[in-house]
């Protein structure tokens, strides 16, 4: 019985070192993305004006090579992939910037 309340311990241990840096992660990017106005339209997981950006992770799975595209377009604005909405341009958010939450955003599944 005591084994088994420390093996529990050990686990909830190993999955919070697990789960920790993950949401420090989330976190830092959300908190870039509110400065970076993106938060007006966009949500991780509801679709606003925007996509939701797990939606967006998801269809660019296994397609590294699109995020250059993907960063010019959010910095020039856009539209017709994703439904009638146009993205306007987010030149004041900063290239650097656009392409860490781009970055991000791409490993969301
Ligand atoms: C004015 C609203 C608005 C703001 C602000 C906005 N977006 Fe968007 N975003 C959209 C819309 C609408 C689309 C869908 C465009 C389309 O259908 O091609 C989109 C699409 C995207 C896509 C997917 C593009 C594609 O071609 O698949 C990414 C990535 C993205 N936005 C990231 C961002 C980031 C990062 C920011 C902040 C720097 C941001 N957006 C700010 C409205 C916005």
């Amino acid at each position: 019985m005591k084994l088994k309340i420390f093996l529990t311990i050990i686990l909830l241990a190993a999955q919070a070192a697990i789960a920790a840096p993950k949401a420090d992660k989330a976190a830092a990017m959300l908190e870039l993305a509110d400065q970076s106005r993106c938060m007006t339209c966009h949500d991780v997981d509801e679709t606003i004006r925007g996509p939701a950006w797990r939606d967006v992770g998801k269809r660019y799975q296994g397609k590294p090579e699109v995020e250059e595209q993907l960063v010019q377009k959010v910095l020039d604005g856009g539209g017709g992939v994703w439904g009638a909405e146009y993205m306007s341009a987010n030149k004041r958010a900063g290239i650097d910037n656009i392409r860490v939450l781009v970055r991000w955003i791409l490993t969301l599944r």
